[in-house]
């Protein structure tokens, strides 16, 4: 199927565009644009966007790495204390 018209990309170039970035670095953080750079081309119209993300959602290797989830500000204080830098005392 066909997701970018402009582009005359589809949903099995997305996966294998992924599924290459994530086999050449499990940490890598995949947006669309990298997608686009990955098969050697950028959007244009924007019009495929919503198609574009939901066919990226269904695709196991797009997610966030383990190591880099909880990081957002919902996170607790705790988690997001620097342990390398030790806290000045007040005395
Ligand atoms: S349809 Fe994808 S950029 Fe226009």
């Amino acid at each position: 199927m066909i997701v970018c018209h402009c582009k005359s990309i589809s949903d099995k170039d997305i996966h294998a565009a992924i599924d290459w970035m994530r086999a050449a670095d499990a940490q890598a953080i995949i947006t669309p644009g990298k997608v686009y750079r990955a098969l050697g081309k950028s959007a244009d119209c924007g019009g495929c966007m919503p198609l574009f993300l939901a066919t990226m959602r269904t695709n196991d290797n797009v997610e966030v790495p383990p190591q880099l989830r909880h990081l957002r500000a919902g996170s607790t204080q705790e988690s997001r204390t620097c342990k390398a830098i030790p806290r000045l005392s007040n005395t």
